[in-house]
């Protein structure tokens, strides 16, 4: 573990330069999705509103789309199997049981939840397992709809052409829910923003258990 006076290190370089690579790509693909959804929409009731959409017509939503896939899609697994390696999703990540996401859940709601500097409580633990999950599903059914003849097979998994449209429309809602949610947290928790920028934290609360506590 790196600690320098009162600080320690709570985010490895390649965490953060992750976060906020996936960050700017995951609102760049949301907004060129539903510009590609408008031009065909999943449900007659839903349209997206015009000024949250990106590329001005269905060709250009579908150049923004393919284009900023790549990073998304490169980016997300290199951190997902760096993490695997390393070992940062067991130590950060693991253990998660219901009864503590129930009890961490109740503390939430109660306003008595202390963010221990360099640890997620269960709550954050599920849903970043969570949003981790349906990013890769997300990428999973997008294969399966770019290119529905050759990755039929993963077609197949999300029930043919038309299910794995509806999977991907699924987790792109609730990727949304995780972000307004996160950035609820975030505002809540202000002092977690600036770490995931440098790395460090200022060590204020226990830090035994954690959050990679990087060397
Ligand atoms: C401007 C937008 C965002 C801000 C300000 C933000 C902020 C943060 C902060 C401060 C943390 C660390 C929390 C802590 O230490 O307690 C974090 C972690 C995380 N965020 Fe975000 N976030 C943003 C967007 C996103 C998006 C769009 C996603 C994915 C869809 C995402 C996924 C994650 C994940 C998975 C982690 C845990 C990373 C790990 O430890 O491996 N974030 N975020």
């Amino acid at each position: 573990m790196s600690k320098i006076g009162d600080k320690i290190k709570i985010h490895p370089l390649y965490v953060r330069i992750f976060h906020w690579i996936n960050a700017v790509a995951m609102v760049l693909m949301i907004m060129s999705g539903w510009q590609i959804y408008n031009a065909s929409p999943l449900f007659e009731w839903l349209e997206f509103p015009r000024s949250l959409t990106l590329g001005g017509w269905l060709g250009g939503g579908l150049q923004f789309h393919f284009a900023v896939m790549w990073v998304f899609v490169i980016n997300l697994l290199i951190y997902f199997f760096v993490s695997i390696l390393s070992g940062h999703y067991r130590r950060s990540m693991f253990p998660v049981t219901p009864m503590s996401i129930l009890r961490d859940l109740g503390k939430a709601l109660r306003g008595r939840l202390p963010h221990d500097v360099g640890h997620y409580n269960s709550v954050q633990k599920i849903s970043y397992i969570g949003v981790i999950v349906l990013m890769l599903t997300v990428f999973l059914s997008g294969l399966a709809i770019w290119k529905s003849v050759q990755f039929q097979t993963i077609g197949l998994l999300f029930g043919g052409y038309e299910g794995a449209r509806l999977v991907h429309f699924i987790c792109m809602s609730l990727i949304c829910a995780f972000i307004v949610m996160h950035l609820v947290l975030v505002a809540i928790v202000p002092s977690t923003f600036i770490p995931m920028i440098t790395g460090w934290a200022r060590k204020s609360a226990p830090v035994e258990k954690g959050v990679d506590h990087v060397a």
